[in-house]
């Protein structure tokens, strides 16, 4: 049995599996993840770019960033690792993607169960008067792009400094405590309170399938199964022998 058997075959043993995904299964979509070689990390400091402090007292300035970032998002499409989950709740088997991501291709790919840990680019809002707009309504030709209130928008993202939405910590947090599989696929697990899921999830029984073509802090002490591959590979792969461990099963009870 390989891996990728191994991985079709815990699926169709769960009863209710998880995925928590992170930068790593939107890479090939085109969107660099952040603490690989060429991550946004290595290209603009996190805490001057990515803390709201700095976006409060210098908002032009992370508007440099936010505005590549805006650029990638709007051209990705899902890719492969995004259909396989996709899949897998069609099918009955993944009941909830957390995702740390904020570039909804989960919801592209037809997820419907999608917790959004870090926010999401769907809409921005004003720190002064808390008006949100949809960001197909907000130009970019000036940054930052302002509020009616005069006062900058912002995206919905969570920036580092900032509290993870209520619903969405206590949904996922509900979703790690009940799962009896956790798919972790393409994050780092570095960045609490979502590395905090998987260990959860493994305390309370649950296995642990991790999909990441390189090692972490998880490998070591918290995943059961490491597929060190690409998602985007490594996922249909998995699907497909999940597709032959079910004909054969059906072969079987004739
Ligand atoms: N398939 C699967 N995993 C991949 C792929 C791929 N094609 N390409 C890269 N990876 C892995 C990398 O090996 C790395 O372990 O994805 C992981 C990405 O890790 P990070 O860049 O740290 O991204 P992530 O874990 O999502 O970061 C968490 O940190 O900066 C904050 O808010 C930001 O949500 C982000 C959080």
């Amino acid at each position: 049995m390989n891996d990728y058997e191994r991985m079709a075959e815990m699926l169709l043993q769960s009863h209710y599996a998880v995925a928590l995904t992170g930068a790593g299964i939107s890479v090939e979509s085109g969107i660099p993840d952040f603490r690989s070689e060429n991550g946004l990390w290595a290209k603009y400091d996190p805490m001057e770019y990515g803390d709201i402090e700095s976006f409060r007292s210098n908002p032009a300035k992370v508007w440099k960033m936010l505005l590549e970032m805006d650029t990638l998002l709007s051209r990705a499409l899902p890719n492969p690792g995004h259909v396989a989950l996709a899949q897998l709740e069609q099918q009955g088997i993944l009941k909830a993607v957390v995702t740390q991501n904020v570039d909804s291709l989960h919801q592209k790919a037809g997820s419907v169960q999608v917790i959004e840990f870090h926010g999401h680019n769907r809409t921005l809002r004003c720190e002064e008067c808390r008006r949100r707009i949809a960001r197909e309504n907000v130009f970019l030709d000036k940054i930052p792009p302002l509020c009616s209130c005069g006062s900058p928008l912002r995206p919905e993202f969570v920036f580092f400094g900032e509290e993870i939405p209520l619903e969405a910590y206590q949904q996922a947090m509900a979703a790690a405590q009940h799962c009896d599989l956790m798919l972790v696929v393409g994050t780092s697990a570095t960045v609490a309170p979502a590395s905090y899921l998987p260990r959860t999830a493994k305390r309370r029984g649950a296995a642990v399938v991790e999909v990441n073509p390189k090692v972490t802090q998880l490998s070591h002490d918290t995943s059961d199964l490491h597929l060190a591959e690409p998602a985007g590979k490594a996922l249909p792969a998995v699907m497909a022998a999940l597709e032959a461990l079910r004909a054969e099963r059906r072969k079987k009870s004739k």
